[in-house]
């Protein structure tokens, strides 16, 4: 009896290797993984976590920007805004999509989120002051989403990786949109060339905070690198970012509050002032100028949303039922 038991452990202890050198050779060859896989329970959780965190990043995203909505200064501009703000609604969608893949429910996440036990880009906790801001998110918030998501593209899981497709090409209408919004505003009066640059002058730190900490203080960076989750560190996109950005700005006419930033010819790159990361932790503990606000409204959004739910499940148990009594009446004729 021992000695089965022993030789039942040794045959699990096998083929559970066996598994992970699949896994491991998998991400090795740029294979995808996919749903039904195996893999290691800390990628499974490691990938939920930032889903996760990607897909409330979304969906709280929407406040700060339909706060203008209904003051658009044009239809044609309140238009546009309407349709950025409900792409993000459906980025939530794919992603909470993404992570049910994995095991976890939309429910589920949704409860972490609203009682703050799990979080979302610090970004949309700084309020929208004004119109400019609009164009702001747009070209700057939304314009660093994309350089941190391209590369999500070819993350190796497959639900992940598919759902950036087309994120990304949504994201690129909405950086194009603000950047436009921005150009209308520095070319107009003084007085919108005043806003535009306000504007730009509160989100571009932000901005650049959104890449996370230094590469030295980001505690899953590694991991995920080795597991071709993420493919460049956050120091990396940071100054792709910054590349990317200081000739938009002078195309625009405005410019990026930085008394520092100026060309490294030995670096190839643009050097950067230095990043408050005491503000970014205090924003991250809750202690920005909307945590609470941002929070507040989820939750009341999602209480109100109840009967939506209810109507969506007790629809989807009327199909069910339907499609079953075909199946009989199938059967028995
Ligand atoms: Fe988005
Ligand atoms: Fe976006």
């Amino acid at each position: 009896m021992a000695s089965g038991t022993t030789a039942t452990a040794r045959a699990a202890q096998g083929a559970a290797a066996e598994l992970g050198a699949a896994f491991e050779a998998a991400v090795a060859a740029d294979e995808r993984i996919e749903p039904r896989d195996w893999m290691p329970d800390a990628y499974r959780a490691g990938l939920v976590r930032q889903i996760a965190q990607h897909a409330h990043s979304e969906i709280i995203g929407m406040q700060p920007e339909a706060n203008w909505i209904a003051r658009a200064p044009s239809l044609r501009r309140k238009a546009i805004l309407m349709a950025k703000v409900q792409d993000e609604a459906g980025h939530g969608l794919y992603l909470y999509g993404a992570a049910e893949t994995l095991g976890t429910s939309r429910a589920e996440l949704l409860d972490k989120l609203h009682e703050g036990r799990q979080k979302y880009s610090s970004i949309f906790n700084y309020p929208t002051l004004t119109w400019a801001d609009v164009g702001a998110i747009g070209w700057l918030v939304d314009g660093a989403a994309i350089t941190n998501q391209v590369p999500l593209c070819r993350c190796s899981y497959g639900p992940y990786a598919r759902a950036m497709v087309r994120i990304c090409k949504e994201e690129s209408f909405h950086q194009r949109q603000g950047y436009e919004l921005l150009l209308a505003l520095s070319r107009g009066t003084e007085a919108q060339h005043a806003m535009a640059q306000d504007a730009v002058d509160r989100w571009w730190w932000p901005s650049l905070m959104m890449f996370g900490p230094p590469d030295a203080e980001s505690p899953h960076s590694a991991q995920s690198m080795a597991w071709k989750i993420k493919r460049h560190s956050n120091d990396e996109l940071r100054q792709r970012f910054v590349d990317i950005c200081v000739p938009q700005a002078e195309a625009l006419g405005l410019t990026l509050p930085d008394p520092d930033l100026r060309w490294n010819e030995q670096r190839g790159h643009y050097d950067h002032g230095a990043i408050d990361w005491a503000e970014f932790h205090e924003v991250l503990k809750g202690n920005g100028p909307c945590n609470e606000q941002r929070l507040a409204q989820r939750r009341q959004a999602h209480e109100e949303g109840a009967w939506v739910r209810e109507a969506a499940a007790a629809y989807a148990a009327k199909q069910q039922r339907a499609a079953h009594r075909e199946e009989r009446e199938a059967l028995a004729s």
